[in-house]
């Protein structure tokens, strides 16, 4: 039963939480408006102060938990709920995983208005410590050096003590990274007065060799007592392999620069997905869940059903991780990705495991795949694995052009999946069950993967 009072900035509303939002706000209804509270769940009954109104909906504060969802928990990491950089610690995990699948069916049906069958989200079996990647910004709060994770929605630093979801060896780096920089007085970045020097901490680690490499990312060009810096830190950390500087000048969000150089050690790390090896350098994309990874790898093999003679385009290839995995089942891959060192990265991971069906290309997608279907002509399956913002349309009509009978599209945004199926849709394709996977625990996102098929004429 939901009182309603006037629907006016302030006014107190028991409210029944009855959905999630993609970003991980609880939703709930007043009479027929929508009400949207973070910090909520599906299952709580809550009192909620509505804090910002638009004509149809609203959000609101949570006053007080009057009910809490048999799905709730507490969060087991101390930095919830502020920290951005998990937004579902308060939900059982088996509970996210039915909310993930209902997130894509929704996106599905509501803004791709298709009639697809979503299967339930495929989940680790220890949701923790998944994480290969993590990029930590440097600030002052209250004239203290502090270093962490962006708080929800905002560029406030939430200092890290401990973390949940990235592989341990990050959070010890992590760690003696703050430490050692406050010891020597490297001045972090001042967001608000673009000054100071160290914007970031980025650390990787192979999950395969326990080996950590850290790009430093500053604005200025030097970077002072350096030296010591490193010394220091591979004092410390002996899985510590590469430092690497990267120079980002700008205003802006984009974290690493365009100017990469190694400091010292290695210029990769090195990691398994199933039977391949990769090496993986500062400015490549590389999947941030190895163990699901492997998992999402084996369902696009599985999905595609490949004889070994096949042409396969993996569009969006990042260091050719995708494609090489299906190279053994292929007469001959082609791989397009627009980052050049990704690349190059690519061309490595071939030779090292003896790959020599693969061919990539440096290029956009939209640019390079109308070429490429002229010069290798009939190709026989695609793999299209986009960034957030889904497949440009010149994407979807080549390979309709090309009349490509098999495609399977990994995503990462359930929104732009369903608006890219929708124009497959439109240009004669037919979508088979989406299966969501979990590559991001205690987090909003979620990754799907679907094969799309060309209908005969
Ligand atoms: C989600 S990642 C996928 C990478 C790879 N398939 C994997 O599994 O690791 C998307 C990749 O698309 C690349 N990219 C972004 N826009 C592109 C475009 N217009 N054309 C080609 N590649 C693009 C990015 O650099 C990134 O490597």
């Amino acid at each position: 039963m939901v009182k309603v009072n006037a629907w006016r900035l302030g006014t107190e509303h028991i409210v029944d939480i009855t959905g999630l939002t993609h970003d991980g706000m609880g939703v709930g209804r007043i009479e027929s408006r929508v009400l949207f509270v973070p910090e909520t769940i599906p299952g709580d009954r809550v009192l909620a102060r509505l804090s910002h109104i638009k004509e149809r909906l609203a959000y609101g504060e949570l006053v007080r938990m009057l009910e809490p969802s048999p799905n709730r928990r507490e969060p087991s990491c101390p930095h919830a709920p502020l920290c951005g950089g998990c937004q579902l610690q308060h939900m059982d995990y088996q509970a996210q995983l039915h909310w993930k699948r209902q997130q894509v069916a929704d996106a599905l049906a509501r803004l791709g208005g298709l009639e697809v069958e979503v299967l339930p989200t495929l989940g680790m079996d220890e949701p923790y410590h998944y994480r290969n990647k993590a990029q930590l910004p440097l600030g002052k709060k209250g004239g203290e050096l502090v270093m962490g994770f962006f708080q929800q929605g905002s560029h406030d630093i939430v200092d890290l003590s401990t973390c949940e979801i990235q592989h341990p060896l990050i959070t010890k780096l992590a760690l003696a990274v703050k430490r050692v920089v406050g010891d020597l007085g490297i001045e972090p970045y001042d967001e608000g007065r673009h000054a100071g020097v160290l914007r970031h901490a980025v650390i990787r680690v192979s999950f395969l060799e326990s080996k950590l490499m850290l790009t430093l990312v500053t604005r200025t060009r030097e970077l002072h007592r350096q030296g010591e810096l490193i010394a220091r830190l591979t004092a410390e950390v002996p899985e510590l392999v590469s430092v690497v500087h990267s120079i980002n000048p700008q205003v802006t969000n984009v974290i690493l620069g365009r100017e990469t150089k190694v400091l010292w050690g290695e210029a990769c790390l090195y990691d398994a997905i199933g039977h391949l090896r990769y090496a993986i350098s500062p400015m490549s994309f590389f999947q941030v869940n190895p163990l699901q990874t492997k998992v999402l790898y084996d369902l696009v093999r599985e999905r595609l059903k490949l004889s070994g003679r096949e042409t396969v385009l993996d569009l969006y290839c990042g260091a050719g991780t995708i494609g090489l995995y299906l190279a053994d089942r292929a007469g001959r891959v082609i791989g397009v990705e627009s980052v050049a060192a990704a690349v190059e990265d690519a061309r490595r991971n071939a030779e090292l495991n003896g790959i020599t069906n693969a061919d990539f290309f440096a290029g956009r997608a939209e640019e390079e795949l109308p070429r490429l279907v002229r010069r290798f002509g009939t190709i026989d399956a695609a793999v299209v694995d986009p960034p957030r913002k889904g497949c440009d349309p010149a994407v979807l009509e080549a390979l309709s052009g090309a009349a490509v009978p098999a495609i399977v599209y990994v995503s990462c945004n359930p929104s732009t999946l369903a608006r890219d199926l929708s124009r497959l849709a439109e240009l004669g394709y037919q979508a088979g069950p989406a299966q969501p996977v979990d590559m991001f625990p205690w987090t909003r996102h979620v990754e799907t993967i679907v094969l799309i098929t060309k209908k005969n004429d």
